[in-house]
């Protein structure tokens, strides 16, 4: 290769590296390799500081209902709102990872829950099979979708006519949270109204109480929803 040529080469791949490959799909931010995600998701740290427990009481799920858990990981929040609806409600486990999906198949399998189905969701649409969704759930995910106005319009067809979504995300504008150094992964509260305005949602109920400093927590409804 002459040298011209090596320097135009070496140009290219600088720009691709920055920009990305001119037309390539969408990609998730943040992303790791299955292993490394169950270990980080599951540090006993991360469990206490999720509050699971309280998180689930306050999403007000009942028996029968069907939920879909968006970005479910590992299942942390997955399995026990499948013990909440259960016997007769269902939740749909969505990742875009199989092996996440693999791992929750199989912890469902040594404990016994029946109403999970994992769903291997695409980086803009969950892909969920069904549009009788009562409660689509985010727990630390949004800031991973790099599409997020397209992914809420996409979610938004597999909602129910009274069907909500609950968010619990990272604030960009609050002072204690993480990822404080990487600002393409934080998102304000204005951004998130917006989008979710865009997708026919609107703020329903606040839970910001519960991560105070760090996190949001809001559940939207739909505009279109009788009072
Ligand atoms: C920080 S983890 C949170 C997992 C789980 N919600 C929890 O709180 O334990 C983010 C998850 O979002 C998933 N994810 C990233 N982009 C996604 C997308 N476009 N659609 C669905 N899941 C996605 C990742 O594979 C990962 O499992």
């Amino acid at each position: 290769m002459s040298h011209k040529n090596h320097v135009r080469g070496l140009a290219l791949a600088v720009l691709v590296l920055l920009f990305g490959v001119p037309g390539a799909r969408a990609f998730q931010l943040g992303s790791r390799v299955t292993e490394e995600w169950i270990k980080t998701l599951e540090r006993p740290e991360r469990l206490k500081a999720q509050k699971v427990d309280e998180v689930i009481r306050r999403l007000g799920l009942k028996p029968g209902m069907v939920v879909a858990d968006l970005g479910a990981g590992s299942g942390l929040f997955s399995r026990p709102m499948a013990k909440a609806v259960a016997p007769s409600g269902k939740v749909y486990a969505v990742d875009i990872q199989q092996g996440l999906l693999d791992y929750i198949d199989k912890r469902d399998k040594e404990e016994k829950i029946e109403n999970i189905t994992s769903v291997l969701g695409e980086l803009d649409d969950p892909k969920i099979p069904g549009n009788d969704v009562e409660l689509a759930f985010f727990n630390d995910v949004l800031h991973h979708i790099e599409h997020r106005d397209a992914y809420l319009k996409a979610l938004a067809k597999y909602i129910g006519p009274t069907g909500k979504i609950a968010l619990i995300e990272m604030d960009k504008n609050a002072p204690h949270g993480s990822h404080r150094n990487q600002p393409e992964l934080l998102v304000s509260r204005e951004q998130l109204d917006q989008w979710m305005s865009e997708a026919g949602f609107q703020p329903v109920k606040e839970n910001n109480d519960l991560f105070p400093g760090t996190k949001l927590f809001i559940i939207y409804g739909r505009k279109s929803a009788k009072k």
